[in-house]
């Protein structure tokens, strides 16, 4: 006898293929690799196998990493076909390589390993969305736009301030995969099954040799936990959300005009010749759900199920792949599409004061000059909707362009109406004229924060210093 020991006992039958987790293991390939390579190195050291053994098997390793996945031997899972192929390099010495541990412990490793490098490219991408939101911001503090509630015209706004809106989200969203990050880099090789093992292992060795941070302790903890994944899922899906938010604001400013998105980002209609669609965008969009759903599949396979390793494992992963993939890459395409974008800036001024929006700014000064702000609402309100009923009659008759919502002389009656006075007993023309006007409108809400170039400078100073910091 060799003493090489052929496993045909379990899993040979007809549940193979479905028992198998070695295509989608594709991904924890290298990782498994060198999970293999630290393990192997500490065994020797620790004196548990023997040097020239380990000198074999690393061997052996470099050459299956070199005919790579595709030419593992059949097996259950990435990390038995590994085994088997360095058993079949080695001789029989090649299973001392699985020496005081599990596949348990291995596969939260390679899925750990892995994932660092996933969420570090998401983080990336979060990174150049923001300086591309940020750039925006940085040529738009002075672009005049209307500002939607209910998506309805609400205030004026300028395309700065609404862009570093979705900064503030997208930080945000660094910060959580950060978060996620430093609770993935931990550990869990040498937690063996569940129960630890006879072997003098140096666990901080192998997390030294695999660049984590340290180790999960508890070995039970170590190899069955996988709160990390749904951590990591649910930054990821939070992220689509921001961007599912911006992919729809941009479709529909594109819808009205105020903004052409580049060639390269659109895509036109097999039937319909003049078409050019957001469709990029719509697929962003998109993904948020596939995220959410993915939290929802991981987290349901999760609930209930006991300490320890459990084989529903294996399909809690794929939800991970499969969303840091997607988001990943929408991420890059939100940046590139906002990036390329064309603002309409005089669309954006002609209509800044659609449906009256600057209403809340005459209330504001009415106010300001003595009135009670219902008493002034009510007196902007009554010229609203007198403007509009005037609006509604001259478009009926259509010899007049829509009227934008009230001029001061529909103030002035309102005025007479509530007060029963003339609204110059408050305020002086002027003053209102301005407050009419969606730059003046814009300029005059300087609180921190707010929308006019002054106020948006320290918010774009802000954005600037947390992005080179993260
Ligand atoms: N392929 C499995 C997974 O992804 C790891 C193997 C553990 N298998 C076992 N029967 N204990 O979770």
């Amino acid at each position: 006898s060799d003493g090489v020991v052929r496993r045909d006992r379990f899993g040979g039958g007809p549940a193979r293929s479905f028992l198998s987790s070695l295509a989608a293991d594709r991904r924890i390939f290298e990782a498994d690799l060198e999970v293999d390579r630290a393990h192997t190195v500490m065994l020797a050291e620790q004196e548990i196998i023997g040097a020239d053994v380990a000198g074999e098997i690393l061997t052996a390793l470099d050459a299956i990493e070199v005919d790579g996945h595709g030419s593992l031997p059949d097996g259950e899972d990435v990390h038995e076909a590994i085994e088997t192929a360095v058993i079949e390099r080695v001789g029989a010495d090649g299973g001392k390589m699985h020496t005081a541990r599990s596949r348990n412990d291995e596969v939260a490793a390679c899925i750990r390993y892995r994932l660092r490098e996933g969420v570090l490219a998401a983080i990336e991408t979060t990174l150049a969305l923001r300086e591309s939101l940020v750039d925006v911001a940085d040529d738009h503090r002075e672009t005049i736009m209307p500002g939607y509630t209910h998506l309805q015209p609400a205030q004026p706004t300028t395309v700065a301030h609404w862009v570093l809106a979705y900064e503030g989200a997208v930080r945000r969203d660094t910060e959580r995969l950060l978060a996620a990050y430093d609770r993935i880099n931990e550990s869990p090789l040498g937690g063996a099954a569940f129960a630890g093992t006879t072997f003098d292992i140096d666990r901080e060795r192998t997390a030294d040799l695999l660049g984590f941070e340290g180790v999960v302790e508890n070995s039970m903890d170590a190899s069955s936990s996988r709160d990390f994944l749904v951590e990591t899922t649910q930054a990821l899906s939070t992220h689509a959300t921001t961007l599912s938010g911006l992919a729809e604001d941009v479709i529909i400013f594109a819808n009205r005009g105020f903004v052409d998105l580049a060639d390269d980002y659109s895509s036109t209609s097999s039937i319909m010749p003049q078409k050019k669609n957001p469709d990029t965008l719509e697929l962003v969009r998109a993904v948020a759900g596939d995220a959410a759903g993915s939290v929802q599949g991981l987290t349901t396979t999760l609930k209930g199920l006991p300490r320890a390793y459990n084989r529903d494992l294996q399909r809690a992963t794929t939800h991970a792949w499969e969303t840091v993939d997607a988001v990943t890459e929408a991420s890059e395409v939100a940046a590139g599409a906002v990036a390329t974008a064309d603002w309409n800036e005089e669309t954006l001024a002609a209509e800044a004061g659609e449906g009256f929006s600057t209403a809340t700014g005459v209330a504001d000064l009415l106010a300001a000059n003595g009135l009670p702000f219902r008493t002034a609402h009510e007196l902007v309100a009554i010229a609203a909707e007198n403007s509009a009923e005037r609006s509604s009659a001259e478009n009926a008759s259509g010899d007049e362009p829509r009227a934008n919502g009230a001029d001061y002389d529909a103030l002035e009656a309102a005025a007479r109406e509530v007060l029963g006075e003339s609204l110059s007993a408050h305020v002086e023309r002027e003053a209102v004229e301005a407050a009419l006007d969606p730059v003046e409108s814009v300029a005059s809400r300087d609180s921190q924060g707010g929308p006019a170039p002054e106020a948006v400078a320290p918010q774009i100073e802000t954005a600037r210093e947390s992005l080179s910091a993260d």
